[in-house]
């Protein structure tokens, strides 16, 4: 194998048991969608557990540029949006982070007017944003494109609407939560994302005054309100970096307390560990999972909005059905191209085949260790799960994907024995 010694990359040595603790760090798409709530308000918004990665201070910039102070204390921010300018945004900045996307309902609300460059993000589907500019439009908004640009414009002011989402979507859900919440009158939305974020999202603006009812339900009512003010909050625990380690733990044989962990945002996820044959149990202090060595059986799985099995886990639960005993389908069916770690899985030895959106995983004694790398945060890492597990030394290429959404991911792992290290 020949390394990429002159690019950074993620070194593991595979074959170590993971034992100890690792502290559950605050959620990324919770934490990015409340820095954005923070345009709603001349006051000053604390939030606490805001996890330090590359997305997070990707936001705090692209927030700087439409006039919003940051004050950070290590995991507590303080943001402060005084006067804000609707149109000052960095065209590279927007393109690297798909939740940018989330602009456009709060500045549109605070200012009457924004002008957004279209999102970038991961490359993992189409990723459309119509839903979004549909119920902008309904809330009165006038919507235009202009040279890779969105512009919309509300010059009398936002009004109450009501929106029945065609499908679910996370940030479509958000960003019309956010700019219904300063619109006059009431709005209906149904058929609204129900995951978690979304819950956090809708208890930090009610805490800022705005009147939202229905939190956890498929039908959210707003009553719009004149003004919202200041507020502190704790970002929830990230559940989908809570999984990644839940998994890591039952594919090493290995037995980790995942402190912090909320479980009850990871009812699918868990009935799958369970039924793969790693013991799961809650405690006060959180999460514990434990299994035997390549003691684990192949479950299948189907992704969905939530409550049901989340995308943003599969491609970490296919990394552990790799060495599972028997045969796992795994089927996508919120983004119709998150199945790119097949191929790189397939470098490290795993038996799977690609039908449509669904992949068949037939488990192998052992993997192998390679250099291999991915496009987005997920994927890569699944290739670090898998790397675990190998034999050999795999390099994880283009480890920024990683510190776009891992906080403390090398330095988690190597407290708990984990052979890995960041290199060039
Ligand atoms: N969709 C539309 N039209 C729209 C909006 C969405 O057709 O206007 C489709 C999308 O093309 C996609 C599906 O609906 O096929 C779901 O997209 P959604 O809008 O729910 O995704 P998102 O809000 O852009 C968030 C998370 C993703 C996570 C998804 C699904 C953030 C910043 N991102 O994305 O997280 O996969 O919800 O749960 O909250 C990640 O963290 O790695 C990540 C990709």
């Amino acid at each position: 194998m020949t390394l990429p010694l002159h690019e950074p990359a993620i070194r593991i040595i595979g074959g170590q048991r993971l034992s100890g603790r690792i502290a559950i760090s605050g959620a990324k798409n919770a934490a990015l969608k409340l820095m954005a709530a923070s345009l709603l308000t001349d006051q000053p918004l604390i939030l606490d557990n805001v996890p330090q990665l590359l997305d997070t201070v990707t936001m705090a910039e692209l927030l700087s540029h439409h006039g919003v102070t940051l004050n950070q204390q290590g995991n507590q921010w303080t943001m402060q949006a005084t006067n804000v300018a609707p149109t000052d945004t960095c065209f590279d900045l927007v393109r690297t982070i798909r939740a940018s996307i989330v602009l456009l309902g709060p500045l549109l609300a605070r200012c009457g007017y924004v002008r957004l460059p279209f999102p970038g993000g991961d490359a993992i589907g189409n990723r459309k944003i119509d839903y979004h500019l549909h119920g902008l439009q309904l809330l009165g908004a006038q919507v235009q494109f202009d040279d890779g640009f969105i512009m919309a414009e509300a010059p009398n002011g936002l009004h109450g609407a009501t929106m029945h989402f065609p499908n679910v979507t996370v940030t479509g859900t958000e960003n019309l939560l956010m700019a219904a919440c300063l619109a006059k009158g009431t709005s209906v939305l149904h058929n609204v994302a129900r995951e978690p974020e979304v819950g956090d999202l809708i208890a930090c603006l009610n805490n800022m005054g705005a009147r939202i009812e229905g939190a956890g339900s498929e039908t959210l009512v707003i009553h719009g309100v004149d003004r919202l003010q200041g507020a502190t909050h704790r970002v929830i625990p990230d559940r989908v970096e809570t999984g990644t380690y839940a998994f890591a733990a039952a594919m090493t044989g290995g037995d980790l307390l995942l402190t912090g962990a909320n479980p009850d945002h990871l009812h699918s996820e868990l009935a799958s560990l369970r039924a793969a044959g790693a013991n799961v149990s809650i405690g006060a202090e959180g999460l514990r999972v434990t299994a035997a060595d390549q003691a684990l059986q192949g479950v299948d799985i189907i992704t969905d909005p939530y409550p049901g099995f989340a995308t943003d886990m599969q491609a970490q639960f296919m990394a552990m059905m790799t060495r599972a005993k028997g045969a796992s389908l795994i089927t996508e069916t919120i983004y119709e191209n998150r199945l790119r770690h097949v191929p790189e899985l397939q470098k490290l030895g795993a038996n799977i085949t690609v039908h449509g959106q669904s992949a068949l995983v037939r488990g192998v004694d052992q993997l192998h260790g390679a250099v291999v790398s991915a496009t987005d945060i997920r994927a890569s890492v699944s290739l670090v799960l898998a790397g675990l597990v190998a034999e050999g030394e795999t390099w994880v290429q283009k480890p920024y994907h990683l510190d776009r959404g891992y906080e403390g991911l090398v330095e988690k792992l190597q407290s708990c024995h984990a052979t890995i290290e960041r290199v060039g």
